[in-house]
This record gives structure tokens, C-alpha cells and sequence, in this order.
């Protein structure tokens, strides 16, 4: 096929190599240096980009008015990408991995729990959690905010899920997990499936009896829930009483699904968001004083300023997938059957198009009247459409809780060298660990 006919952006005037040998050359820029590759493409041939890498037809779209019809105008023939496949043994069925019908009945059924109005009540539940977590530390301790940021979002979310259940097995599977995503990113690249079984590493097997613990804990709780029911406010509880059209409810292995679906959607971005939040603080320390010298109304607003910036520049979810269903034709581009997209959050929201000095932490500009600037599908954290998250609001809610402890509380500053770069593993995270130093905040 012509690629030059697919296209006719005015802004995509060259097209890379299609060759096979170009598909192998990308291989291993597309896997080693993810993102600087994805930049380059787009600074090179526009927002809509045909390449080829292992052996796929992929696209990268950040061309505004695309993404609002693939999001948008026409979701149904974009299906999950290839991102969510590798993590399909882990997640089954759930929302972040199913589509069409499947994916339409289980979001018809979670969603109403995540109305702002149910998550509202869980203030308490977070507000606790980060109360526990602020006692652990002390004027002087030296803290991996990574490490906490993923121990508090696991202990959060277990208990919204759960209620009371404090389980140990649920966090250890978590941290260990994340664990496997700083020390293994190769594994994260090539996904949990029947190949990646078979790999003869110690950790390989650890990870699988790992997940049997889970799953057995998980089915353990769902049957102990069944037998006897209770109304503790937990997604658990409401995800048992929800009901589709024909008045079924979820199975137990659907409600499995769900469960961890949540768990790992849920812990994984929020523990992202609050480290580059903190760390975005320790590079800005003016911003940090100035959040601290407001009353709290104000503090909770400007908190939120903050986060909606750090989300800006570090997207955790820094690539939204899609595979197209069918052949589909916009007035830019034509996408052919299983074809696969990328839109990139991380290069649209560095974009000095959308953007003043994109690279610089304003949380200013998410000020009621500024905000109102910004382009439509220029900031896109939470997705759009139909897929969009459903947990922006819980997310927003408990990043906020802790951002507003660690600060009113502590001053900290970075101990192991203060530039920290990002790295894309299956979140934007710290492409190492840092520390913070914290000392008592004088006020
Ligand atoms: C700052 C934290 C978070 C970020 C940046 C984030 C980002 C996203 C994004 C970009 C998507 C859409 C992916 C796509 O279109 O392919 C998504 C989907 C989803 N998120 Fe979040 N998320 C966050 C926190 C949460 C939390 C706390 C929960 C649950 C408590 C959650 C539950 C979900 C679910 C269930 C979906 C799938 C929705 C569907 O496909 O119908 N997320 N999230």
C-alpha cells in the first residue's frame, strides 16, 4: 500500500522507511529508549506517524482532532493494545483489558461506585491510611518516597476494595510486583504469558507461585464475602450487589478480575503521581513554600493545581494503546484492520503548541480562569471517552491527602543527587530510587 496516499496532514509531509529492515532497525530503539524514539519520530514526520517495529504496522498519534475521533467519535473500533495483552494472565478480563460487550457490561456495573458522590465518603478511609503512613516518619528519617507512595496506595486501596480486611498477602503481592518493574523492565517489555512461564529464573517462579497466593486469597475472600454478606461500604460489597440489564450479576472470576484490575490500576499511577509531585517540590521549592502558607481551603485547591501539573509533565500512564478493529478513514488518515496506535500523553502535554515553556512546573496554570486555555485533548492524564479512568477523582483525592501531610509537616530535599530522570516501565516512573531527607517544618 501507498503510505504517502493514507496520509494527508498537513502536517506529515515525509513518512519513515516501511521496509522490513527498517521494522528490524526500530526493534531495538522501540524497546531500549522508548520514548526519546516516539519524540524523534514525531519532531521528524509530524503528529500522525505510520513506522514499523516487530514486524506491526504502528502509528503514533498526536494529532489532536485524531485522537478526539478515536477516543471519542468512533472507540468502538479501537480496541485495547498489545500493552494490555501482556498484562491480560495477570488482569484476566477485567475493565483495563476487555473490550466490546464484555467491557460495556462490566463498566456499566463499576462505575456508579466510583461516582463522586461514593467516593466522596471514603475521605475517612484515606485520611487514616495517611495518618498511619505520616507516623512512621520522623524529623531526620531519610525516606524512599517511591517505596512509601506504593506501601500507602496498596494499603488504600486494599482497604476500599476489602474494607477492614488488612492483608498482608494482598501487599506483599503488590510490592513485590513493583518490584519486578525496577528490577526486571524486560519482563514488563515482553508481558506475562505462557512463553515468559517457561523462562528458567529463579524470579519467574516466584512471581507465578506468587500470583496462585493471590488468586487463592482473593477467591478466599469473595466466597467468605458470599457467604456472608455485608454492607461495609467496600467496592467488593457494591460489585456483589451490582446487576447488568438481564439483572445478572458478576461471577466470581469476573469479580476477581475487577478486583485486581482496581488494585493494580489503582496503587501503581497513584504512587507515581505523588513521587513526581514530591519531586517536582524539591526542584521548585518556592512552590512547595507557597502551598504551605495557605489556609487549607486554599492548600487543598493549590494541591491540586500541583498534581495536575506533575501529571502534565509526567504522565504516568505515558502511552494510551489501541488496536483497530476495522479499516477506518478520517479526513487525515486511513487506519487499516489490526493496525496499532500509540497516542503519547507525555510528548502532546510537553508540546509547546499547547504548552508555554512546556518543560516548566506551573501549577498556576491549572487555575480556574487559566485552565479554561487549555486545549481540548491537549491534557489527557485520565484518557477520554469511554475508556477513560474511572478512579481520576479517588486518584486526585488520596495523592492530595498525602502530598498535603508530607508538606505541612516536613521540609525534605533529595540526598542521592537531585536530577532524576523518568523512565517508561509500565507507569512513567523514576528511572532510579531517591531518598528524601525530612526535617520538622518550622511554621
Ligand atoms: C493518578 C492516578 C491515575 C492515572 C494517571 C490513571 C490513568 C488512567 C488512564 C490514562 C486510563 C485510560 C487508559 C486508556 O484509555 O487506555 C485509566 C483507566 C482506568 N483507570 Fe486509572 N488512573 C489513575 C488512578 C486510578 C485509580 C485510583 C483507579 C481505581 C480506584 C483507576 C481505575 C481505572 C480503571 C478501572 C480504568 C479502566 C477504565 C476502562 O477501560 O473502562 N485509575 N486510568
Amino acid at each position: 500500500m501507498d503510505i504517502a496516499a493514507e496520509i494527508s496532514s498537513p502536517n506529515v509531509m515525509k513518512y519513515p522507511s516501511q521496509s522490513t529492515l527498517s521494522s528490524i532497525l526500530n526493534f531495538i530503539p522501540y524497546y531500549t529508549n522508548y520514548l526519546s524514539f516516539l519524540g524523534k519520530l514525531s519532531q521528524k514526520y509530524g503528529d500522525i506517524v505510520l513506522f514499523r517495529a516487530k514486524g506491526e504496522r504502528i502509528w503514533l498519534v498526536n494529532d489532536l482532532d485524531t485522537i478526539e475521533h478515536i477516543l471519542i467519535k468512533n472507540p468502538d473500533n479501537y480496541l485495547r493494545g498489545t500493552g494490555f495483552s501482556k498484562l491480560r494472565m495477570l488482569l484476566g478480563e477485567g475493565l483495563l483489558s476487555s473490550d466490546g460487550e464484555l467491557h460495556k457490561r462490566h463498566r456499566t456495573m463499576a462505575q456508579p461506585s466510583f461516582h463522586k458522590r461514593s467516593i466522596e465518603g471514603y475521605s475517612y478511609l484515606i485520611n487514616d491510611c495517611v495518618k498511619d503512613k505520616a507516623s512512621e516518619w520522623k524529623d531526620g528519617s531519610l525516606i524512599d518516597i517511591q517505596e512509601e507512595s506504593v506501601d500507602l496506595f496498596l494499603k488504600i486501596i486494599i482497604r476500599l476494595l476489602f474494607g477492614k480486611e488488612k492483608n498482608e498477602k494482598l501487599l506483599e503481592m503488590g510490592k513485590y510486583f513493583d518490584s519486578l518493574t525496577y528490577n526486571y523492565k524486560a519482563i514488563m517489555l515482553v508481558g506475562f504469558n505462557k512463553i515468559t512461564r517457561k523462562l528458567p529464573f529463579k524470579w519467574v517462579d516466584e512471581f507465578y507461585e506468587l500470583m496462585e497466593m493471590y488468586d487463592k486469597t482473593i477467591y478466599e475472600i469473595i466466597r467468605e464475602r458470599r457467604a456472608n454478606p455485608m454492607d461495609d461500604n467496600s467496592i467488593l460489597s457494591m460489585l456483589m450487589n451490582a446487576r447488568d440489564r438481564e439483572g445478572a450479576g458478576f461471577t466470581d472470576e469476573e469479580l476477581r478480575d475487577e478486583l485486581t484490575t482496581l488494585y493494580f490500576a489503582a496503587y501503581d499511577t497513584s504512587a507515581r503521581t505523588l513521587t513526581w509531585s514530591v519531586y517536582l517540590l524539591t526542584q521548585n521549592p518556592d512552590i512547595k513554600n507557597k502551598l504551605t502558607s495557605l489556609d487549607d481551603e486554599a492548600a487543598a485547591e493549590y494541591a491540586n493545581m500541583i498534581i495536575s501539573e506533575a501529571l502534565r509533565i509526567y504522565p504516568p500512564a505515558h502511552s494510551i494503546t489501541r488496536v483497530t478493529k476495522d479499516d477506518d478513514t478520517t479526513d487525515k488518515v486511513k487506519f487499516c484492520t489490526k493496525d496499532s496506535i500509540i497516542i503519547s500523553p507525555y510528548h502532546i502535554h510537553r508540546d509547546s503548541r499547547y504548552f508555554d515553556l512546556p518543560l516548566k512546573f506551573t501549577p498556576e496554570r491549572w487555575s480556574k480562569e487559566n485552565k479554561k486555555e487549555i486545549k481540548r485533548f491537549s491534557y489527557i492524564p485520565f484518557g477520554a471517552g469511554i475508556r477513560s479512568c474511572m478512579g481520576e477523582y479517588f486518584a486526585r483525592m488520596q495523592v492530595a491527602s498525602a502530598l498535603l501531610k508530607l508538606c505541612k509537616e516536613y521540609d525534605f530535599e533529595i540526598t542521592d543527587g537531585s536530577k532524576v530522570k523518568e523512565s517508561p516501565s509500565l507507569t512513567l516512573k523514576p528511572s532510579k530510587r531517591f531518598h528524601l531527607k525530612l526535617t520538622s517544618a518550622t511554621r
